[in-house]
């Protein structure tokens, strides 16, 4: 029993990360305007720069441009023996510059690369409930970035193992993406902070419902936000996420990237708070 589905899991991972199966990538030309860059900019400040960021001589993600990637997250995060996943260099001058803006489009909705093999990480994220407009926008600011090169390697090198683990699903499951996605109406609303928490949970740490995640093979536990958020008030939550401070003047842990939740406007993080105080659905 136990044979037959490691066989099974197996052959599906394997498969998955060996044989192209991604449906073809739509047919589109992203325009660039001014205003999609200037969203993709925003958008792209908060999220992948966490992990797509400029690696400092240690190896470690500077968080900061150039978008030159190159961070080895998994051995960083103690899952090396999966194999080396490596964050991509996004601007001109790394893989991207061989992409269509579908094909682009395709890997962040559905996570698959240009030869329709799945992306190990990126599948896992939740940039496939990004809107198509959001999408463009950050299709458009990683075009109009200046090309960088990386030092080192980028990219997946799974093993057989890391195929097989990602095959079973022991890394979490991607959540169902559809072809044509539309963001909710913007204002401070729940349904409107759940979106922002999409692009705003920099590295997708606290989960697909923001109530954190349990310690796994990807990491250790990272905290439910929900039980501090509720006891405060919106002026306190924005307050605490433009200084890094808790209440009871105690800072946040090294760990929350707090510096990067600060830049979200004052709607965004209005939002977030109606999000986070209320039920979970
Ligand atoms: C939690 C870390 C993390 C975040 C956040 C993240 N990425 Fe990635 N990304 C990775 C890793 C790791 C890879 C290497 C392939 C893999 O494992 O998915 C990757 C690969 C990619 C690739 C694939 C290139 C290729 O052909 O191999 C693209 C495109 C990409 N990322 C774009 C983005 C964009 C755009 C964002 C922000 C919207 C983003 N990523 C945010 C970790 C991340």
């Amino acid at each position: 029993m136990i044979l037959a589905a490691l066989t099974f899991f197996g052959g599906k991972g394997v498969a998955a990360f060996y044989f192209p199966g991604a449906d073809p990538a739509p047919d589109l030309t992203v325009a660039g305007t001014p205003e999609q860059v200037a969203r993709g900019e925003y958008l792209v400040n908060l999220s992948c720069i966490g992990c797509h960021g400029a690696v400092d001589s240690q190896g470690n993600p500077s968080e900061a441009q150039p978008l030159s990637g190159g961070w080895n997250i998994a051995v960083a995060e103690g899952f090396g023996f999966v194999g080396d996943m490596h964050t991509e260099n996004l601007t001109p001058g790394g893989k991207l510059a061989e992409y269509t803006d579908g094909e682009l489009f395709r890997a962040l909705r559905f996570g698959y690369t240009r030869d329709g093999q799945l992306l190990g990480f990126m599948s896992l994220l939740g940039y496939s409930q990004l809107s198509d407009a959001d999408t463009e926008a950050i299709i458009a600011y990683l075009r109009s970035l200046p090309a960088a090169t990386t030092a080192g390697p980028t990219g997946d090198r799974l093993n057989f193992v890391g195929a097989v683990m990602f095959g079973a699903g022991m890394f979490g499951e991607p959540l169902p993406a559809s072809a044509s996605v539309s963001a909710p109406p913007e204002g401070v609303t729940a349904e409107y902070g759940k979106y922002v928490a999409t692009y705003g949970d920099r590295r997708g740490c606290h989960g697909p419902d923001a109530t954190g995640t349990p310690a796994s093979s990807l990491g250790p536990a990272i905290p439910n936000p929900r039980p501090l958020v509720s006891a405060m008030t919106q002026e306190q939550f924005i307050e605490m996420m433009r200084s890094g401070v808790r209440p009871g003047n105690s800072p946040f842990p090294e760990t929350m990237p707090w510096q990067n939740a600060a830049r979200m406007t004052e709607n965004d993080l209005a939002a977030l708070y109606a999000y986070l105080i209320a039920p979970v659905k």
